[in-house]
């Protein structure tokens, strides 16, 4: 386990180009397996996650290239994908896990799924529930990992998802793409559109109705039997990992950071509208769209101390639809909240229990260890703004969004902080400590 040493900073100054999006690197790997010809990626992200996801790729009979300028080249099964010869490792990836099992419950193999023990102890009923309406013979051991697919043909359902998840309504877009008939899926609260996009991009048909009346589900088509091409693309930087800089910006005068080749899709970036009501400037400098995704280049700078505009004097409220959109994000918003003018209040996010870690127990430790005042419900947190911290050590409890979280609040403590456990950031962010150092002024 390795310790990382955070000292207090006073600004944060210089430009930045984050790796790519992870959530768009599972899904082009796994349709870049699946699909017909040879995908190539530039900018697939440098996490273990992604990776996780392409290793099963290739267990299932996927080839992929690594080229030395960074870009990864997939050639895919065609649609058919082989009897893997050991367990499909998913690492610590959620993402990998699910959406996986969705691909290939259709495929007339035996698959084994594992993970590392945090994976083992994280939901894997919310992808069963609706495989198994498919017709899907998937078994889990005590609603965990490892889970055991026999491949056989599904049958199309409509299905509304009960919590809002992209993973969840992955899998049952990938198992409907390969299903019997037309698989429709309603979702009240939004979540993240990737699989859509990807799924377009890839060249299969999927048809979208968004809610034109608040409160009603939007709905997603998707008609079974189809087959993807390849596609050449490039990964848009990963939005949640600029999220750790952006706030560590707002938490001093006079900060200055540009951010390129930023993924900028509406359902990923209601972080740059609570950042902008929390203080900060955001600017966007340029902005373009490939294969549905926005990808912009903003600049973001502090208000300087002296004049910090009048802000709300009551606490930035987090619930609902909001959470849902913010729930890689919350972590950090956490972590700095005791630094902002009024606090945050955020509610709805019981979800963050099963992430990784039990983020809300956890984020409360480490708020406590540095001396914050705030309450701890079951479904969020309360926490007062215009804080002092000291300087603590930080246990990462082995979730990457966690220690980098404290890292940035530890930029704005009192003395000197150490980040047990800091390795874990690699799982989406492997060089966030050297950006981290590059950009931080002492
Ligand atoms: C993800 C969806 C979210 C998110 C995770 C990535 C995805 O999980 O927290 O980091 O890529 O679809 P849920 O689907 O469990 O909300």
């Amino acid at each position: 386990m390795s310790t990382q040493l955070i000292r207090p900073a006073r600004s944060l100054q210089g430009s930045l180009t984050v790796p790519g999006d992870k959530s768009i690197s599972h899904r082009y790997a796994m349709l870049a397996g699946l699909a017909e010809g040879t995908t190539r990626l530039a900018n697939f992200s440098t996490g273990a996650d992604p990776h996780s996801s392409l290793a099963c790729m290739e267990a299932l009979g996927a080839k992929a290239l690594h080229n030395t300028d960074g870009t990864i080249e997939i050639t895919g099964v065609s649609g058919s994908f082989r009897q893997p010869a050991a367990p499909l490792g998913c690492g610590n990836s959620g993402s990998t896990m699910r959406m996986l099992s969705g691909l290939i419950a259709s495929h007339p193999h035996t698959f084994t799924l594992i993970g590392d023990p945090s994976l083992t102890l994280r939901p894997m009923d919310r992808i069963r529930n609706p495989l198994i309406q498919m017709e899907a013979k998937i078994d889990l051991t005590d609603g965990h990992a490892p889970i055991t697919i026999h491949g056989t043909p599904l049958r199309a359902i409509d299905f509304t998802t009960p919590i809002p998840s992209a993973q969840v309504k992955t899998a049952v877009l990938f198992a409907g793409l390969q299903a019997e008939g037309t698989t429709s899926l309603s979702e009240s609260i939004l979540t993240r559109d990737h699989t859509e996009h990807a799924l377009l991009a890839f060249g299969a048909t999927l048809t979208r109705t968004y809610a034109r009346v608040p409160n009603q589900p939007a709905r997603l088509s998707i008609p079974g039997g189809q087959k993807l091409k390849a596609i050449d693309a490039t990964v848009p930087g990963d939005i949640s990992s600029a999220a750790f800089f952006l706030c560590a910006a707002l938490l001093f005068p006079d900060s200055n950071l540009v951010l390129d080749s930023l993924g900028m899709n509406p359902t990923r970036a209601a972080l740059l509208d609570v950042i902008t009501a929390l203080g900060g400037k955001i600017k966007v400098l340029a902005v373009e769209e490939r294969h549905g995704e926005l990808i912009g280049t903003i600049q973001i700078n502090s208000a300087p101390a002296n004049r910090a505009p009048a802000a709300a004097t009551t606490p930035f409220l987090i619930e609902g639809p909001l959470t849902a959109q913010l729930i890689d994000e919350l972590p950090v918003l956490a972590a700095i909240a005791p630094f902002t003018a009024n606090g945050l209040i955020l509610r709805d996010a019981q979800e963050l229990r099963v992430k990784e870690s039990d983020r809300i127990a956890l984020v409360a430790k480490n708020l406590r260890a540095m001396g914050a005042r705030f309450t701890e419900n079951p479904d969020g947190l309360e926490i007062p703004g215009n804080q002092t911290l000291h300087g603590a050590s930080i246990d990462s409890g082995s979730d990457h969004r966690v220690a980098m979280a404290f890292a940035i609040a530890a930029l704005r403590a009192t003395g000197d902080s150490e980040i047990l456990g800091a390795e874990a950031a690699a799982i989406s962010f492997p060089e966030f400590f050297t950006s981290l150092d590059l950009l931080a002024l002492r």
